[in-house]
């Protein structure tokens, strides 16, 4: 039970018999208000005049709030300012919030709604990325990183090979929505229960909102029914419209977004548009070239600086660039602006590289698998475009050699070849992607945690950390790791909820960092603690024990060894220390060490450690109608020494799907107003149970520990395997290849849908 095992999560049993409480369980007194919300019908225009007349007086009605409500900040930009939480005048997206209505039921607030009469001046919706990126329309400036002389590398290049792919983005469809209850507090206050990965962001926004200090406005989350990065910055604007109205009212305020409103309102993963030109060698070996991404941002800069850096930190995953540069930009669209979602812009960076793989192999003919492991970064090809050395770089090649040969990569590809020979029309595809992931927020200053620790006198523990838990287990993870340091029991140490009064300041779970830092602060306030009750333990007892070699183990406090050892009951150390008033609470503070990166230059060493993985997927298309199916999956995947092997495992499963969903069949789809129409579960495709492959195996590698000081020398698990879902991209596009008997790379832009895949192998056939 302790970390290092395979521990159940700590709400498993409530999750499978619905008794864990999410926000909409939490009962509010019976007077308690429903927020429903007037959201922009238009991408772009200006709201020349709000009608409410006829709302306010709608029955059950009992406040309506705009623009003009709002005593303090209208702008809760989470970093930059450019997010009005009502619109004034100017619209920016279809979904934007114009006004909210409070009535005493949820169906009243929505009749109400729709008595609104807006008028708007409707304008052109700006919505391709690329177009506007070449007009400059950005949210935030260009940034640039750059090693070597990459021109002159192209200049003397002996090949030159280029490409460019559209990568869609991902509506983040956690399955409990965006949701908040607001209670007044006797003073000028309130209390927020809220969805939230961010609850310390949340707090500072209400309070600005209301014109209030930090210390009126507690927050507090229990768990999420998922977040996936849509909660990162996108659950406070909800929070701060049912603060106004629980303040304004003196009532609870509960606010729920309907499914369809959460999809429009909220952002997605950022589309990209990638571009690579890279020159190799004979080998098919990178020396050089110039990559560009373009994210999609949507209307303002919300998270985007970040997360198209983290695509340009990612546009080399695991091969070595030689001298490049790699250009990212930061394109303005009348969209939801899109936000956190797992990886971070991450795998949408990697997806050039990986096409770029597929396309060198069947240019100089050769089997892409082969074509990876020349590029993978090795000793003397072990810098990344962006200066860090990429240590543990191994373990890419042990990966994907143990990978390879475990699955037998070999056989199945001469095998699927004779097959594809002798199939004119359902051709299989093979292939094997690896991830290289940065492990580390980018923003420095949010690489810190803290945990709060007491002991009550019974030796029961409660320990509270700044880390939110959505499904992921890092509350279980973090139970384990105080468990491990006082030698208890896993049933001894509890997590409540996550409040901002227990720790402040906390930084969003997110960066797949949660149990990395809070693990690290609960680690740091259990040893103090322990060190506390060794000393006084030394000096208190009649028998004399011995200080040096204390340790606390399964539930007891050891002293001594051999004949001379002496045993100490937890329950009696813990009653005796609290008789002799020694403090039997205590903090913990984590902060990454090492980690740095210059913007002005673009190089440094940004992430603390990398995090690895690699991944088969083997798949049979039907090259006349596009439809397919993945037959089998292999993954091996790096997570150090786990913290706990069920829970990984079990993070990996989730991330190669969510990966393998937002390549494949989840498509995001504006009508040419800019309106989203894939709002909802009939129109918007996330995989279902039918969609696992039938032969899936996943494995954690063993007996590598992380060569960094980590946690127990773990590695960070939440996103890194989301990325391994390329490989089934890749798969898709070796089936098409086989049509030009791999002569020729397919164009596959993704979602890679079965429309799609058909137009990519008619545009083959067509050639071969
Ligand atoms: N797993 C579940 N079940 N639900 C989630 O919402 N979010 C992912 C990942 N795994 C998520 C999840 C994302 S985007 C991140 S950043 C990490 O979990 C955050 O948690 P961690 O840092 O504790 O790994
Ligand atoms: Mo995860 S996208 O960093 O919340």
């Amino acid at each position: 039970c302790h970390a290092g095992a395979s521990s159940f999560h700590e709400s498993a049993e409530k999750h499978v018999t619905g008794k864990a409480a999410y926000v909409d369980d939490i009962k509010t007194p019976t007077d308690a208000l429903h927020v429903a919300l007037g959201l922009s019908p238009v991408a772009h225009g200006v709201l020349t005049k709000l009608e409410l007349d006829k709302v306010k007086k709608a029955p059950g009605v009992i406040d309506v709030i705009t623009f003009h409500d709002v005593p303090g900040h209208t702008d809760i930009g989470p970093v930059f300012p450019g997010d009005p939480l009502f619109v004034d005048q100017e619209i920016s997206y279809a979904g934007q919030c114009i006004f909210a209505v409070a009535a005493t039921s949820l169906q009243a607030a929505r009749r109400a709604v729709t008595l609104a009469k807006l008028h708007i001046d409707e304008q052109p919706a700006s919505l391709d990325p690329v177009a506007a990126a070449e007009r400059k329309e950005v949210v935030r400036p260009t940034h640039v990183q750059q090693r070597g002389d990459w021109q002159e590398v192209l200049r003397t290049a002996e090949q030159i090979i280029e490409g460019e792919l559209f990568i869609g983005g991902q509506e983040h469809f956690y399955l409990e929505g965006q949701a908040c209850i607001v209670l007044p507090t006797e003073d000028e206050g309130v209390m927020v229960y809220t969805s939230n990965q961010h609850p310390s962001e949340t707090q500072k926004l209400v309070a600005e909102v209301l014109g209030i200090p930090f210390h009126a406005v507690t927050v507090e989350v229990r768990r999420m029914g998922g977040g996936f990065g849509g909660k990162e910055t996108q659950a406070s604007p909800w929070a701060c419209i049912a603060a106004l109205i629980a303040r304004r009212t003196g009532r609870a305020t509960r606010l729920r977004l309907p499914r369809s409103e959460d999809m429009r309102a909220t952002g997605k993963r950022h589309p990209f548009h990638n571009r690579y030109q890279l020159a190799i060698d004979t080998k098919g070996v990178i020396q050089g070239g110039d990559i560009t991404v373009i994210g999609d941002c949507g209307y303002s800069p919300d998270l985007s600086d970040a997360i198209v850096d983290r695509a340009m930190f990612h546009a080399d995953n695991a091969y070595s660039l030689g001298s490049a540069r790699v250009t990212g930009h930061r394109a303005k669209t009348h969209t939801a602006s899109n936000t956190a979602f797992r990886g971070f812009g991450g795998p949408q960076g990697m997806m050039i590289i990986e096409a770029a793989m597929d396309d060198i192999a069947r240019q100089i003919g050769e089997d892409p698998l082969t074509v990876r492991k020349r590029n993978f970064y090795r000793d003397g090809r072990d810098v990344t475009h962006y200066g860090q050395r990429v240590d543990q770089r191994q373990l890419l090649h042990t990966l994907v050699e143990t990978l390879e040969s475990d699955s037998d990569y070999w056989a199945r590809r001469k095998a699927i070849i004779q097959y594809n020979a002798n199939s004119p029309i359902i051709k299989k595809g093979l292939a094997l992607t690896p991830v290289k992931f940065g492990i580390s927020f980018t923003a420095k200053h949010l690489n810190q945690a803290g945990a709060l620790l007491h002991v009550y006198t019974d030796g029961s523990i409660m320990i509270n950390h700044g880390g939110t838990e959505m499904g992921q287990g890092l509350h279980t993870k973090v139970c384990q790791v105080v468990a491990r340091e006082l030698g208890l029991d896993l049933n001894s140490v509890r997590i409540s909820a996550t409040r901002t009064d227990k720790i402040p300041n906390t930084s969003p779970t997110a960066a797949s960092s949660g149990a990395d830092l809070n693990g690290m602060a609960a680690r740091d306030a259990a040893r103090k603690l322990r060190e506390r009750l060794f000393d006084f333990a030394a000096k208190h007892f009649a028998q004399g024990l011995d200080r040096e070699g204390m340790r606390l183990e399964g539930g007891m406090l050891i002293a001594g060894i051999g004949e001379s050892e002496q045993r100490i009951s937890w329950g009696e150390l813990v009653q005796t220390a609290y008789l002799n008033r020694i403090s039997l609470s205590e903090k913990g503070f984590y902060a990454t060490p090492l980690i740095h990166y210059d913007r002005s230059i673009g190089q440094g060493r940004p992430f603390y450690y990398y995090a690895f993985g690699a991944a088969i997927a083997e798949v049979s298309v039907d090259t006349l109608s596009g439809e397919y199916q993945v037959d089998q999956v292999d993954i091996l995947h790096d997570v150090g020494d786990s913290l706990n092997p069920a829970i990984d495992i079990g993070q990996v499963e989730g991330g190669f799907i969510q990966g393998m969903g937002w390549l494949t069949s989840e498509e995001l789809r504006w009508n040419d107003n800019g309106v989203l129409i894939s709002d909802g579960p009939a129109t918007y495709k996330i995989p279902t149970f039918g969609d696992l492959p039938p032969i899936f195996n996943v494995a954690l590698l063993e007996g590598h520990p992380n060569s960094m000081a980590s946690l127990y020398r773990s590695k960070a698990v939440g996103e890194p395997p989301f990325m391994l879902g390329i490989c089934v991209w890749s798969a898709l596009r070796d089936a098409l290849a086989s049509l030009t008997n791999y002569q020729t790379s397919p164009h596959l832009d993704t979602p890679a849908t079965p429309e799609r895949v058909m137009l990519a192998a008619n545009a083959l056939r067509e050639k071969a």
